[in-house]
Order: C-alpha cells, then sequence, then structure tokens
C-alpha cells in the first residue's frame, strides 16, 4: 500500500493522522516507509531533530543523482523510517515548473524503492498544487482527514475534483480508501451533527474509528514519539491503533 494522506484545508489532523498510522503499521512488524513532502516539515520534526536532515525529499524529487534510498532515515521507531523535508521543499513548483513528467517524479523515484517495503505513508502539504499531485500520482490509495468542525466538508468538492483528474490522465488505480473523522468532541452536539453530514456525504468511505480531541496526540510530537510510546493508555493510541485495524482490513 502507497497511503495518500490528504486534504487541502490547513490543520485538519494529516499529520496526527500520518505519523501515527506509520507508527501503527512499523509497531506491528510492517516495513513502513513516512514521506514527508509538506515544506513545514511537521511530520519530520515528529521524530527527528532537523540537524539530521542533510538531504531531503527536494533531493529526490528535483537531482536525478539522488534517490529516495538516499534521503532516508532511520525513526526511532524499529520498521520505520522516514523520507524527511525541509522548507526548501517549498520551491518544488518553480523548479519543476515547465518539466513535462513534473507530476510524476514522485512516482518513478519511489518505484525504485518500493519493495523494501511493505507500507508508504505519504503525507501531503495543505494545498492541491503540485506536491500533492504527486503523492495522488504515486499513491495506490488515499486517505481524507476531516475534521469535525463547522467548515468540516467546506472545500472536499475541489479535493474530489482533483483526485478525479488523478484518476482519468495518470494514476486509474487510485482508490479512496477511507475517511477519518479528526479532532472530534462528542459532548457537543455540534460535533454529532458535523459527523451526521460527513456520512451523508461519504457513506460507508468514513472509518467507524473516529480520533477525539486529545492533549496527548497534541503533545507527543514535541517529544520525537508517536503517540504508542509517549501514552500508550491513552484514547487517542486506542483510536488510532484502531484506525489501523480498519485500514488493513480495507486495503
Ligand atoms: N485528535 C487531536 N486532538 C487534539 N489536537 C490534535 C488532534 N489531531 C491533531 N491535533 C493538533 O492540531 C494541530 C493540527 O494537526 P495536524 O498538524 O496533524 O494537521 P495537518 O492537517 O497536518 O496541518 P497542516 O495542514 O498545517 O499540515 C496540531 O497542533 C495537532 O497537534
Ligand atoms: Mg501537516
Amino acid at each position: 500500500m502507497i497511503l495518500a494522506i490528504a486534504n487541502q484545508k490547513g490543520g485538519v489532523g494529516k499529520t496526527t493522522t500520518a505519523i501515527n498510522l506509520a507508527a501503527a503499521l512499523a509497531l506491528r512488524g510492517k516495513r513502513t516507509l513516512l514521506v514527508d513532502l509538506d515544506p513545514q516539515a511537521n511530520t519530520t520534526l515528529s521524530f527527528l531533530d532537523m540537524a539530521r536532515v542533510t538531504r531531503s525529499m527536494y533531493d529526490a524529487i528535483t537531482d536525478d543523482a539522488c534517490g529516495i534510498a538516499d534521503v532516508v532515515i532511520d525513526s526511532p521507531i524499529k520498521k520505520l523510517r522516514i523520507a524527511p523535508a525541509r522548507i526548501g521543499l517549498a520551491k518544488l513548483e518553480a523548479k519543476l515548473a515547465g518539466e513535462i513528467d513534473a507530476p510524476f517524479r514522485l512516482k518513478e523515484r519511489l518505484d525504485t524503492i518500493v519493495g523494501d517495503y511493505d507500507h508508504i505513508v505519504i503525507d501531503c502539504p495543505p494545498t492541491l498544487g503540485l506536491l500533492t499531485v504527486n503523492a495522488l500520482v504515486a499513491a495506490t490509495h488515499l486517505l481524507i482527514p476531516i475534521q469535525s468542525s463547522y467548515f468540516a466538508l467546506e472545500g472536499t468538492d475541489d479535493l474530489l475534483e482533483t483526485i478525479e483528474k488523478v484518476r482519468t490522465r495518470a494514476n486509474p488505480g487510485l482508490r479512496l480508501l477511507g475517511v477519518v473523522i479528526t479532532m472530534h468532541d462528542r459532548r457537543t452536539s455540534l460535533a454529532r451533527d458535523i459527523r451526521a453530514q460527513i456520512l451523508d456525504v461519504f457513506g460507508d468511505k468514513v472509518f467507524r474509528t473516529v480520533i477525539n480531541k486529545s492533549v496527548r496526540l497534541e503533545e507527543s510530537p514535541a517529544y520525537k514519539e508517536s503517540i504508542f510510546t509517549f501514552a500508550p493508555d491513552s484514547s487517542g493510541a486506542g483510536e488510532y491503533y484502531r484506525l489501523c485495524e480498519e485500514v488493513m482490513q480495507r486495503v
């Protein structure tokens, strides 16, 4: 499985989902690569010190002499490796402007290492630009985190349209694996209404597991840990564990 985690809305839980899902897969013994495609580098910083990052996905995508294997770094979790991002990734769009193969760069690069891993998880930036398109072209599956908030579904049309374009032009096999509701607060009736709206639009694509608001999930990246080592008994750990189970069942 090459799983892109995407939603062009900012702050909806893409990175939190990417790091904890990748950690859950690795802790189950799966050789997992976590690719950070966001210039903000939040995924990278959730496990690594920037001082350890000399080359990043920017080099892997733009430099023919640099492969993904050359940028990958071990994480604190056995079986989990990270292909890091750096702020320089923000220049990718300008750098690849006019290159005919621009949307296919990541796919080409991943093709050479795909056999080294059981699963690859890609954290996307909050845009529908070239980086996200590269992820969608390379992915076998897509997971969309949707924040349980008043404007939850705003923008999903654009996302679905982009997915359709990628399917018709470049990656017919791309499957929507599911939609996960994040930062839910089950005590409020607004949150329950929003969940009902999301279910209306996405039906059985919505994962049964809902990720509730949790201070532990917010804190763990500051300690460079996934939720499973930082707070193994927390509700967030249980929820991401169950989400991983559902993901495995659907693949
Ligand atoms: N279940 C949760 N409970 C509480 N806080 C959360 C939860 N999930 C994510 N957060 C926090 O919300 C903020 C946004 O989450 P995250 O970085 O995962 O979103 P994102 O979609 O990757 O954002 P961006 O679009 O900027 O990349 C972060 O501070 C994160 O720690
Ligand atoms: Mg993020």
